[in-house]
C-alpha cells in the first residue's frame, strides 16, 4: 500500500509489506481475495508480483499437495524471501518473471491474484492481457489496488494535506488511479468482471498509519523536490502526531472471469 516502497532498499520493503499484511485493512482485504478466488485442491494457482512470498502459504494450503502454486516477481531480493518462506511447500514455485510478459503457456492456470503490482508497472493493461491469456475458461482473478486521488489525511492545515496528496499521486506512485480503473480494464482485456467492492483503509493511530504510509519519508522527498513548503510541511508532520489523527483511502478489489466458449 505504500507510496514510497519504490525507494525502500530490499530488507525495509520486505518489513513494509510484512507490516501491511499483518495490518488489520491487509488482513481484511487478503482474506477477501482468497475466499473470492474460489480455490479448490488441485487447482493451479498464479500470484504476480509476489513480492517475498506473503501469499503463497495461504494458497498452498487450499489447492493441497495435488495442486499448483506459482510465484512470479522480476526482483531477486524477493523471490529469495519468497523462496524462503515457502521452501517447506514443495507445491509451491517461486519463478523470475515480468508481469507484462509472463512466462506461462496459455490457459495454464485456473485462478490468479495480483496484489498492489499494478500500481507500479509501466503497462497495468498488459499486465492484465498477459493475465487473460494465461488464465483457462471458467478461471478467475483477482485484483486488489488502493486508489491514492482518494488518500485524505486530517489536519489543520488542510492545504498541506492536499499538495501532500498531490505529491503522492503525481510523483510516488506511477498509476495512482489504478484501483478505480481496475473494473473497465480487466473488461477491456476480454474478462467478464464478476465483481469490484471499494473499502476505506481508516486510520486512527498515527503509528500504524505510518507503517503503511512512511509519511515523514515521503513529505521529505516533496520538500526536498519543492512540491511541499518544508516549515509548513514540519508543522504538518508534528501537528498529526499530536492530538486526534485520522487518515483514509480507498481500497478496490476486482474478481474477473475469462469467458468460457459457450457464456
Ligand atoms: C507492493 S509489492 C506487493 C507484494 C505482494 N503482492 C504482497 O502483497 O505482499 C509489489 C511487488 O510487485 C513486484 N513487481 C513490480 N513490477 C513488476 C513486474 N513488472 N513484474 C513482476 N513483478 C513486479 C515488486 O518486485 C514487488 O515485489
Amino acid at each position: 500500500m505504500t507510496p514510497p516502497s519504490s525507494t525502500l532498499r530490499a530488507a525495509d520493503q520486505i518489513a513494509y509489506l510484512d507490516q501491511a499484511a499483518a495490518s488489520d485493512p491487509g488482513r481484511q482485504y487478503k482474506q477477501q481475495l482468497l475466499t473470492a478466488l474460489d480455490l479448490r485442491p488441485g487447482h493451479v494457482v498464479l500470484d504476480v508480483g509476489c513480492g517475498p512470498g506473503t501469499d503463497l502459504p495461504a494458497l498452498a494450503n487450499a489447492v493441497g499437495d495435488r495442486g499448483a502454486v506459482i510465484g512470479i516477481d522480476h526482483d531477486p531480493a524477493m523471490l529469495e524471501q519468497a523462496q524462503q518462506r515457502t521452501a517447506a511447500h514443495t507445491h509451491v514455485t517461486v519463478r523470475a518473471g515480468d508481469a507484462h510478459a509472463l512466462p506461462l503457456d496459455d490457459a495454464s492456470i485456473d485462478r490468479a491474484r495480483t496484489d498492489r503490482v499494478l500500481q507500479h508497472l509501466t503497462d497495468p493493461r498488459q499486465a492484465l492481457a498477459e493475465l487473460r491469456r494465461v488464465v483457462r475458461p471458467g478461471g478467475l482473478v483477482a485484483l486488489a489496488e488502493p486508489d491514492w486521488d482518494t488518500l485524505a489525511i486530517d489536519a489543520a492545515d488542510t492545504a498541506t494535506s492536499r499538495a501532500y496528496t498531490r505529491y503522492v499521486t503525481s510523483k510516488v506512485v506511477r498509476n495512482a488511479a489504478i484501483g478505480r480503473q481496475l473494473g473497465r480494464l480487466l473488461n477491456d482485456v476480454g474478462f467478464e468482471v464478476a465483481s469490484i467492492q471499494a473499502t476505506v483503509a481508516m486510520f486512527h493511530d498515527y503509528q500504524a498509519a505510518d507503517a503503511i504510509l512512511r509519511m515523514p519519508a515521503v513529505a521529505q522527498r516533496a520538500w526536498q523536490s519543492g512540491a511541499l513548503d518544508e516549515n509548513a510541511a514540519r508543522t504538518w508532520l508534528t501537528s498529526l502526531t499530536n492530538g486526534p489523527f485520522l487518515a483514509a483511502f480507498t481500497f478496490f478489489t476486482a474478481i474477473g472471469r475469462v469467458p468460457t466458449t459457450n457464456s
